[in-house]
This record gives C-alpha cells, sequence and structure tokens, in this order.
C-alpha cells in the first residue's frame, strides 16, 4: 500500500511545485477563503499591532496538513509590510542555527517554524526568551572562561504550525499570544476556492456540478483540491479537449482510485484493515500500522483526522474502532 503515490497525500509532493507560485497562493487576509473566525482574529491583531506600531502577537496554527498554515504565515508578513523567515521544527537540530536567522530579522519580520512540535528541547531553550523578550542568551566559550552573552534582537512574531498540539510542551505552548486550530473546510468554500483557482490559472469556468464534485471529494482539503483540480484538467485535456463537468470530473477522480466521499486508497485500506483484520476495533494504532506496512505517525496525521471529522472512525480509551457509520459505509461501499 505505501509504495504507489498517493494522490491525496497532503502533505507536499513532487508536482505541487505549482502551488509555490505565488499566483495560486493567496497573499492578503480577503482572499484567504473560509476560516472565518480566524480571519476576524488575525484582522484585529494585525490591525491593532500596526497601530501599536509593534509586530503582531505570536501565533500558534495547528491542525492536519494541506489546511492553509503556512500560506497564512506568509499573509501575515505580507500584511505587515515585512519579511517571513521559513523553517522548520527539525531542520532546526542546533540552537545556534536559530540564533543566526533570528539575528538577521528586521523589525516586524515573521520567523515561521513549521512542525513545531519536533523542535529539539535544546532548541526551545533559546526560544523562549526570544518570544518574550526579544532577546537571546549564549554561552561562549567553555569550562572556566565561559561566559553568557545576551544579545538584543528586534521584535518579531513567531508563527508556528504543527499537525500535533498535544506533542507541544505546556511552556513552549503558553508563550503563544494567539492560538488557532484550523478545520477542514466545507464544500461550499472548496468551491470558492475552485473558483479562484481557475480564473487564475487563465481555465475555462467548469459547470456548478463539477467543481461541487470536485469540491467534495477533497477531503476538506484546500491542497488535495487544488491538486485534484490540475489532475482533472490534464484528463480533460487528453481525453475530451480541454471540457470540464461533472462526468469527466467524475471519471478522472475514478481513475485516481477517490471515492464518492472522498476517500482514497488509503483511507479505505485504513478501514478495511480495522473491519477485517481487527473485527471493527479497537485496535491499537501501532498494531493498525504494522498489520498496514505503513508509519503510524503518517495515519495519525494524514489518515485519522478525516475519518473522525466524517464520523466514520472513533478514538476509545481502548483503541481505535469503526462507528456504526463506518460499518455501514463497510457495506455499501461496494
Ligand atoms: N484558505 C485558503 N484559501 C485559498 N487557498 C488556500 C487556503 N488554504 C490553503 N490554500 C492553498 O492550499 C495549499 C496548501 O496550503 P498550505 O498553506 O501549504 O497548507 P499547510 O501549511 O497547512 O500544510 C496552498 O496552495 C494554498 O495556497
Ligand atoms: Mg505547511
Amino acid at each position: 500500500m505505501s509504495g504507489g503515490e498517493r494522490i491525496v497525500t497532503p502533505t507536499r509532493q513532487d508536482g505541487d511545485a505549482a502551488e509555490q507560485s505565488p499566483s495560486l497562493r493567496p497573499t492578503t487576509l480577503d482572499t484567504y477563503v473560509g476560516q472565518q473566525q480566524l480571519r476576524e482574529r488575525l484582522g484585529i491583531a494585525l490591525d491593532a499591532a500596526k497601530h501599536r506600531g509593534e509586530p503582531m502577537e505570536h501565533l500558534l496554527l495547528h491542525g492536519p496538513p494541506g489546511l492553509g498554515k503556512t500560506t497564512l504565515a506568509h499573509i501575515v508578513a505580507n500584511e505587515m509590510g515585512t519579511r517571513a523567515w521559513v523553517t522548520s521544527g527539525p531542520a532546526l537540530s542546533k540552537g545556534s542555527e536559530l540564533v543566526g536567522t533570528l539575528t538577521h530579522m528586521q523589525h516586524g519580520d515573521v520567523l515561521f517554524i513549521d512542525e513545531i512540535h519536533r523542535l529539539p528541547a535544546s532548541v526551545e531553550e533559546y526560544i523562549y526568551p526570544a518570544m518574550e523578550d526579544f532577546k537571546i542568551d549564549f554561552t561562549l566559550d567553555a569550562g572556566m572562561h565561559a561566559r553568557v552573552v545576551t544579545y538584543r534582537l528586534k521584535p518579531f512574531t513567531l508563527i508556528g504550525a504543527t499537525t500535533r498540539a498535544g506533542l507541544l510542551t505546556a511552556a513552549l505552548r503558553s508563550r503563544f499570544g494567539i492560538g488557532h486550530r484550523l478545520d477542514f473546510y466545507p464544500t461550499d468554500e472548496l468551491v470558492t476556492l475552485l473558483q479562484a483557482a481557475v480564473e487564475r490559472l487563465g481555465m475555462p469556468m467548469p459547470p456548478a456540478d463539477a467543481l461541487t464534485t470536485l469540491a467534495e471529494r477533497s477531503r476538506g482539503t484546500p491542497r488535495i483540491c487544488l491538486r485534484l483540480l490540475r489532475r482533472v484538467r490534464d484528463f480533460a485535456i487528453v481525453r475530451h479537449d480541454g471540457h470540464i463537468d461533472a462526468d469527466v470530473v467524475h471519471k478522472a477522480l475514478e481513475l485516481e482510485g477517490i471515492d464518492a466521499r472522498g476517500l482514497d486508497p488509503l483511507d479505505r485500506a485504513y478501514l478495511t484493515t480495522l473491519e477485517q483484520t481487527y473485527e471493527g476495533g479497537p485496535a491499537g494504532l501501532d498494531a493498525l500500522a504494522a498489520t498496514m506496512g505503513e508509519d503510524a505517525a503518517t495515519l495519525e496525521d494524514v489518515v485519522e483526522p478525516f475519518l473522525l471529522q466524517r464520523g466514520l472512525l472513533a478514538r476509545t480509551r481502548q483503541g481505535r474502532q469503526l462507528t456504526p457509520q463506518g460499518r455501514s459505509w463497510m457495506t455499501t461501499k461496494a
């Protein structure tokens, strides 16, 4: 199962280079689709910061991959008229790397740390005084000659993103002024997102039911939605002279193994394993992962959130379990 490319994997794939192009990433809060409450909170925080002439408060974003966390970090920098410096928890293996970046940042810049739950504990120590007092203390030399040097930083905004808020230390979490959980997008918001993408790609606008079908099968995730749009566009060009309607969308997605609920082969393998090997559960995540030959963290970050949100799966103290809805899905899927 783990071999083939998973089209609805929300983590970035090579074919997604297009996603980086500024034309597809919204750069302002106004063009960022959905997440109404978050946009309102950020709008206020940004206005207040500009009013005071200070950087925006530190922001922690959590939620499954592909929902727009990285995009928001760039939007904040853009709205503040500053730069975003992008790094990730695993990339910052040493405190000195972080110090290097921090000392180069200008007033009001954004430091974006992706996968912040994977920040090494030794690096976290540098972050606390940097976040609270915009200073870092580091030790020069060792032994008898060791001395602590304090370095003043220009005030900045730290934006952390994580798929696992639960793995953050309480100490780190408490230092963010604003925390927000991003949710899966409802179909109508994904349709809006698709319309904007179609326009920016210069494609003819497909009929509404075609866009709705595409949106419904995108696991509530903008990254998947945009990727499927490109697959459908390619399919339409090769097989239907570029013409897209609901039927063409249906055929293209069938070819990709995506069913009417937007579940992909990995989602189905998960549910099938739980039903057939574990009689519907409860089963431990590690056992499930081992049976499937998949990575437990991938299942937890990428597969489970959507199945939970759709009510097909439940997490109980004893383990993962199919819900009655999940069971009936298993019997009707054929
Ligand atoms: N609310 C949104 N409005 C418009 N496009 C979005 C939105 N959220 C995500 N996208 C698009 O979806 C893709 C993935 O978003 P990204 O910010 O990289 O997600 P994450 O960092 O949460 O994994 C990008 O191409 C981005 O432009
Ligand atoms: Mg990201």
